[in-house]
């Protein structure tokens, strides 16, 4: 392998998505506003997002589009986050194929054309399917997905696994739970309900959940999200074993259980269970995951337990409801 670059001109795909317009945020304050563009697809930014440095329109699965932003920009680093989710992905098979993977291969060519420094790509507890075990589910398993998105992000990892060993690219990634946070409304996976469940607690006391009250999966909150990614890119190359693949979790709770906490802030909350196509999907992936790997490879650790992130949570919306902008449409967009 050849020695290691830095990371000093970053560009971050779907940059207007959930991870992705936190991550951004995170990235300009560390690397200055300047070096890293936000691109996005179709969805407006927020103002913030396109005051805080350059935000480009850009299709991931055009090669060329990509090609001429990374050589406007210089860009040395890719953070490629654009992709379609869980429940999105069955209602439009096609499209999440042609995006995660597509998109995925353009961002890797290119990557290896241009000589980047490095590449991120999540991955997802959808790699992992009925066959796998569902507690504390290993590093090393079964990954035989029944999803789409599923299908994608695994063999999104194997490519990117791939180009590490066949061409040097420094691509690296986590295997992310549900991602609970309270800036951007994630855009169609199976545990967004962990995300509703907090704005419709303080809209309106109610909440339809759209799995089991007895559903458990895992789950992070963004705080802790943002730093796995940054600090698995800042990592010693030579520490890592694996690279685009990594379990890595935060906490485990059922929607009831979760529920429940947010009841100990606002006692009058309702939540009903109306389980739809999403249960079959959420009932297919692990319950808890084993993320020693991560801990011992490049030290993650996670700082929010479901306690901490529940009032963290109520307090950043509450704030928001009573300034009339719980909802990010109440918020201000670009241009
Ligand atoms: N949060 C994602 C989804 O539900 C999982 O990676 O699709």
């Amino acid at each position: 392998m050849a020695e290691r670059g830095e990371m000093k001109r970053i560009l971050v795909t779907g940059a207007v998505g959930q991870i992705g317009s936190e991550l951004t945020v995170a990235l300009r304050q560390r690397y200055g506003g300047e070096n890293v563009v936000a691109a996005g697809h179709r969805t407006k930014p927020s103002a913030s997002l396109c005051e805080g440095g350059p935000f480009e329109y850009l299709d991931v699965t055009c090669r060329e589009a990509l090609l001429a932003v990374v050589d406007k920009y210089r860009i040395d680093t890719i953070f490629h986050l654009a992709a379609i989710l869980s429940a999105v992905g069955e209602e439009k098979p096609h499209l999440a194929w042609d995006v995660n993977l597509h998109g995925l291969y353009n961002v890797l060519e290119v990557a290896r054309e241009r000589q980047l420094t490095r590449v991120f790509c999540p991955s997802s507890i959808a790699v992992f399917g009925p066959k796998t075990p569902r507690d504390h589910t290993p590093q090393e398993t079964i990954l035989c997905p029944t999803t789409m998105y599923g299908v994608t992000k695994a063999a999104g990892e194997m490519l990117c696994n791939y180009y590490v060993q066949r061409f040097g690219v420094d691509v690296r990634g986590a295997r992310y739970p549900g991602i609970i946070s309270s800036e951007t409304l994630p855009g169609g996976g199976t545990t967004d309900y962990a995300v509703a469940i907090f704005y419709e607690a303080i809209a309106h006391k109610r909440y339809t959940c759209f799995v089991r009250e007895d559903t458990v999966l895992p789950m992070m909150y963004m705080p802790d999200c943002i730093k796995s990614a940054i600090d698995l890119m800042e990592a010693d190359f030579s520490r890592l074993r694996h690279h685009a693949d990594f379990n890595i979790t935060a906490m485990s709770f059922s929607a009831g259980e979760l529920a429940a906490e947010i009841k100990k802030h606002i006692p009058e909350f309702v939540c009903e269970y109306q389980p739809d196509f999403r249960q079959a999907i959420a009932d297919s992936w692990p319950r808890s995951i084993d993320d020693r790997a991560a801990r011992e490879e490049w030290g993650w650790e996670p700082a929010y337990d479901l306690a901490s992130m529940t009032a963290d949570m109520i307090d950043k919306l509450s704030k928001r409801h009573s300034e009339g902008r719980l909802y990010p449409e109440d918020r201000k967009t670009c241009g």
